[in-house]
């Protein structure tokens, strides 16, 4: 049997029901934030990446699903989002003033060639936001209110902001020569060892090493005056409405393109639910456009894990308000009619199509948790009525086809 690809996932039975119930409930947060959506293609050109992510990281450098068309044009499937979004903004020229801010947001399956374990596939979901225009610590900090309303909204609230603020400019090349002459003495995995020379800051975020950099240097103490007050005014906004975010000095992320504020929010086990932060230069770096931005991607896979270890089950148990079931040909024929009908005003219906017996017909109709079964055959046909079982109150009625609607919404 061909089975699915390593490092995918079928979406199915609750499973499947929990995944769009988190899209809505998301979807309704995210339009009290006045966020619009953005769809961007699901395969972009190679050189997007490569030019927006950066070259150095691991997502370009070895989880990139790269392929030829068949005019040899290099395309990619989507690692992430912010890329795409950027591109998208500049090729359709949204960015003239009277949008801004432009705050989008996107669902889509994003594709790394990772090591597949829990939480991390090689196709997942992320639900993404973007803001371009302002650079403000007011609405840095709606983004971070944001992704944590959606946690709290969904029942997650047990979780750590992990914050940080990258050093810029003059002071950031100093910090990179410290943070190498740091580094010089240490015993390096072997991806670290080359990291220190071509991009020394992902050696904090090593999985293999980190826990050797607790004295690390603080970038917060290489920031600019006018750095520092904006990260103080931006953990002062997150105290005012209540939000409490750990200032983490190894927080890097692991995109190139970030130029401010960074942050992640991990679980109570220390998984990362989501991660973003500012990037004032990637539109300017893809487009000679001068606009600050800042959003956050979330893996909705890893949401869906956190809320089953949880036991928060977030999606409406599957129910009927009717079943129908056809004793003869003829009242099996009019089954499309009644549908058809039953389901014009609204209501949600099935009929029994796989001509079971009246006895599994009516365990069938307890599996769908009906509330309802409308029996129908040829005495009741030739009497224009049907017979409607209430499961719930377990009376048994025969009811005229113009009444059946009525019948069953009067329950
Ligand atoms: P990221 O940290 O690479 O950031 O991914 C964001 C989230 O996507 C992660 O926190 C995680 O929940 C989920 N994720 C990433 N890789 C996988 C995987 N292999 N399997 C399952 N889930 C995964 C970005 O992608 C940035 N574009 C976020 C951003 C938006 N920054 C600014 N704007």
């Amino acid at each position: 049997m061909i089975q699915k690809p390593r490092g995918t996932e079928d979406l199915i039975d609750l499973k499947v029901r929990e995944y769009f119930a988190l899209e809505m409930i998301i979807r309704n947060i995210v339009d009290s934030f006045n966020y619009n959506e953005i769809k961007t293609p699901i395969f972009e050109s190679l050189e997007l990446f490569k030019r927006g992510v950066g070259e150095e990281t691991d997502i370009v450098s070895k989880e990139m699903y790269t392929f030829l068309d068949r005019k040899n044009r290099e395309l990619t499937l989507r690692p992430e989002g912010t890329a795409p979004t950027v591109r998208a903004i500049l090729e359709n020229k949204m960015y003239i003033n009277e949008n801004l801010p432009l705050k989008l947001f996107y669902f889509g399956s994003m594709f790394r060639y990772e090591r597949p374990q829990a939480g991390r596939n090689r196709q997942f979901n992320q639900f993404g936001v973007e803001v371009f225009g302002p650079k403000t610590s007011e609405i840095d900090c709606e983004i971070i209110c944001l992704s944590s309303t959606i946690l709290n909204t969904i029942g997650i609230d047990e979780y750590t902001i992990h914050l940080n603020y990258l050093v810029n400019g003059e002071q950031r090349i100093t910090y990179i020569k410290d943070l190498k002459e740091y580094l010089k003495p240490k015993t390096l995995c072997d991806d670290c060892k080359k990291r220190v020379e071509s991009n020394p800051l992902r050696v904090l975020d090593c999985k293999i090493d980190s826990k050797q950099f607790v004295d690390v240097i603080d970038m917060k103490d290489y920031l600019s005056q006018e750095d520092k007050k904006y990260f103080n005014q931006l953990v002062e906004n997150l105290k005012n409405i209540g939000i409490n975010a750990k200032i983490d000095k190894m927080l890097v992320r692991g995109l190139d393109y970030y130029t401010g504020f960074v942050y992640e929010i991990k679980d109570k086990n220390g998984s990362t639910l989501l991660g973003g932060g500012r990037y004032d230069e990637l539109v300017n770096q893809l487009g000679n456009v001068d606009l600050p931005a800042a959003g956050f991607g979330i893996g909705i896979e890893r949401l869906l894990i956190a809320l089953a270890e949880e036991e928060i089950f977030i999606s409406t148990p599957i129910s009927l308000d009717a079943y129908i079931i056809g004793l003869s040909e003829k009242a099996k024929q009019f089954s499309n009619i009644l549908l058809l009908m039953l389901r014009k005003s609204g209501l949600k219906v099935d009929f029994d199509y796989m001509n079971r017996s009246m006895k599994s017909a009516f365990k069938q109709s307890e599996k769908l948790n009906s509330k309802n079964i409308i029996i129908i055959g040829d005495n009741e046909l030739k009497e224009n009525v049907v017979v409607i079982k209430n499961q719930i109150t377990k009376e048994e009625k025969k009811v005229a086809f113009d009444k059946i609607v009525d019948a069953i919404m009067g329950e």
